[in-house]
């Protein structure tokens, strides 16, 4: 089982067997208990061949406590076998998505207030191998991600000035949104193609890919583009828009992948009027 989630970052306390690590707030301790809410969480061990099945667990709550908390909760003070990620507590890190009664949502910024009286359903994300309870395996899309190049590509001709690389705000705003991505993969689970079609680069990377490609500092475009124009690239994109609902950082990836399409289609243009002059965006 993979110890490290989207963002490279290590997640020990959460993600190995039976190590609770440094306790994310318990519901008990964080504030005065409103009430009990039964939590339904997806159990799973691949490796003894066991099929998945719901264990039901009676946790506690307040006014803030996370679902995050409250699976924190179980672990510390039932069964702490309990297999799940988390880092951050801030939905920055985006490692604690979950399917929290069939939606994709971080567990740490979403209340079980809101769902109570209960009960409520944790599974793991869908569209994703399960390695153990909640946790998913994250190596297809690391290799997808990897695939659109993401990071600045300098240019080859020109070194870099003395100060560095610099940008104005209207340079950084062209492509600001799309940074803000954290890999947590809701989009993933949310989006029906990548259910069904499961080489597809999917929303995040293509978002990743269109990040840089706007960025004034990078000239990796013409690396990315056959990747985005290939037939698992952003084609398989129905525009369902799925993606941008489950986003918790209005980051917007089914834009990104309609702007990822003009780009591709004008460079097919760019490519019909003068051949052989290369695929500028
Ligand atoms: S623990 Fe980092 S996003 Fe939830």
């Amino acid at each position: 089982m993979s110890d490290e989630n989207a963002c490279g970052a290590s997640c020990s306390g959460g993600c190995q067997d039976g190590a609770s690590g440094t306790s994310a707030q318990t519901p008990a301790a964080a504030s005065t208990v409103l009430g009990t809410i039964t939590v339904e969480v997806q159990r799973y061990r691949p490796d003894t061949g066991a099929a998945p099945y719901l264990q039901q667990f009676e946790v506690p709550w307040g006014q803030d406590t996370s679902v995050l908390d409250a699976l924190t909760w179980i672990k510390d003070n039932l069964d702490s076998s309990l297999a799940f990620r988390w880092s951050c507590q801030m939905a920055i890190c985006g490692s604690c998505g979950f399917m929290l009664n069939g939606v994709p949502r971080l567990g740490c910024e979403h209340f079980v207030r809101d769902y109570a009286p209960g009960p409520l359903r944790v599974e793991p994300l869908e569209n994703f191998a399960v390695e153990r309870d909640l946790v998913v395996d994250l190596e297809p899309f690391m290799g997808k991600l990897a695939a659109v190049t993401p990071y600045l590509v300098p240019d080859p001709d020109v070194p870099l000035a003395g100060p560095g690389n610099l940008q104005t705000p209207e340079q950084m705003l062209a492509y600001h949104d799309y940074a803000m991505c954290i890999n947590c993969l809701l989009c993933y689970s949310a989006c029906p193609q990548v259910g069904l079609a499961t080489d597809f680069l999917g929303p995040a990377a293509v978002t990743a890919a269109v990040r840089y490609n706007r960025d004034s500092r990078d000239h990796g475009d013409a690396v990315r583009l056959p990747i985005l124009d290939s037939a698992d690239g952003l084609w398989p994109c129905t525009f369902v828009g799925a993606c941008s609902t489950a986003c918790p950082k209005g980051v917007d990836p089914a834009a990104a992948i309609q702007q990822a399409k003009a780009s591709v289609a004008a460079s097919w243009a760019f490519e019909f009027v003068l051949p052989h002059h290369g695929a500028d965006r």
